[in-house]
């Protein structure tokens, strides 16, 4: 009985050991991985939201009220505080894109731009 214990405790720590390093390893990849210092508009920020949003966010789009589709629209969005609320599913604002995540890098990529001012770069 005293072995049957001992080597229930060995896998019980070694069960919490592997969830740890998997959860620690899957971070430190996606950290590693995503760039979120080059983050001009142009280069960056404008391909990821003609990718995932424009198709709903165009000029004109009346279903929706929010183009996204040129730098002084999507300004706009950003500095009523509504396209990272949106994006990163808060509460009191419509999860976007509609349907569907955005992966985790483009959120910090569209998140360090707007923090930097979110400039027309
Ligand atoms: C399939 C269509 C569709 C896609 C794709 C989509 N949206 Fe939307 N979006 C909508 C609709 C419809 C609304 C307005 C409905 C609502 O408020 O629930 C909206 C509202 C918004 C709003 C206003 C949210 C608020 O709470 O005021 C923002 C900001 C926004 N979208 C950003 C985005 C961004 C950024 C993307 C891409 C990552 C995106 N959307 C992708 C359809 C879409």
């Amino acid at each position: 009985m005293k072995i049957l214990g001992v080597l229930c405790s060995i896998a019980v720590l070694l069960l919490t050991g592997i969830r740890c390093t998997s959860d620690n390893e899957k971070e430190y990849y996606g950290g590693l991985d995503c760039d979120t210092l080059q983050v001009s508009y142009s280069q960056v920020i404008d391909p990821i939201l003609d990718r995932n949003c424009n198709a709903c966010h165009f000029t004109g789009s009346n279903g929706t009220g929010v183009s996204l589709e040129n730098y002084a629209d999507v300004k706009k969005v950003v500095d009523n505080g509504r396209l990272l609320g949106a994006i990163k599913h808060e509460p009191g604002f419509a999860p976007m894109p509609q349907g569907g995540d955005l992966d985790d890098c483009s959120i910090s990529k569209i998140e360090a731009w707007v923090n930097k001012g979110a400039p027309n770069d």
